[in-house]
């Protein structure tokens, strides 16, 4: 535990046991630049090879304020991380995006459904907004699940959108809209 844990926002969530999920801070700037080095979260997001702890940390050091930078921690270890970020445009104020991955040796655990429990009601509860948006590609299929399993609902195919170990991939645009 650290002094910047705090039990889940929504009251009916259930974290994996001996899962904590807080800010996160320039002294992970290691620990974040190994998880987003791992070959299985590259894959599944837009990351580029060999990030340095360097690069990372400037980053944290110039948090926006705009955005909720989360990490899950496990045995002492960042195995997840989550980003929601309110678009700055007074007209796209009710909207956010949202970026995540988990370390690749603890997907399936119940940690993906964690933080963006936890980002969604960030998103939900403290800035009302009514609309999240991502994108996901067409054939990450645990990440697919994942999101419509919180809501999320395909609303476009966009080709060719990103590169790929070698290849263009296809992603799809997902939103939850909330009333
Ligand atoms: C996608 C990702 C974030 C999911 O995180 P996770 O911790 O594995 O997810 P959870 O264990 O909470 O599982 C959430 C749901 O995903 C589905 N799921 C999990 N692992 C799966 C697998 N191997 N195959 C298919 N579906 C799977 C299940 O529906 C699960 O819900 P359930 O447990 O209630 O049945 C994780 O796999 C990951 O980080 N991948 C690499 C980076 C990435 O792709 N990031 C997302 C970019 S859009």
């Amino acid at each position: 535990m650290s002094d910047l844990d705090s039990p889940p926002l929504d009251p009916e969530a259930r974290w994996p046991e001996g899962l904590s999920i807080r800010a996160r801070t320039p002294a992970d700037a290691a620990a974040i630049a190994g998880l987003h080095n791992l070959p299985g979260y590259r894959y599944g997001t837009l990351r580029t090879p060999h990030h340095t702890p360097e690069e990372i940390r400037k980053v944290l050091e110039n948090p926006a304020s705009n955005s909720f930078s989360l990490v899950a921690e496990l045995d002492g270890r960042i195995v997840g991380d989550c980003g929601l970020t309110r678009f700055t445009n007074p007209r796209r104020a009710h909207t956010g995006s949202i970026g995540m991955g988990v370390h690749d040796a603890y997907q399936s655990r119940g940690i993906g459904s964690a933080l963006i429990g936890e980002a969604l009601a960030i998103a939900d509860r403290w800035l009302n907004l009514k609309r999240v948006e991502l994108t996901v590609y067409i054939d990450n299929e645990p990440a697919l699940a994942l999101y419509r399993k919180f809501g999320f609902e395909v609303e476009g195919h966009l080709k060719m959108f990103g590169f790929r170990d070698g290849e263009y991939i296809d992603a799809y645009q997902m939103a939850r809209l909330r009333a």
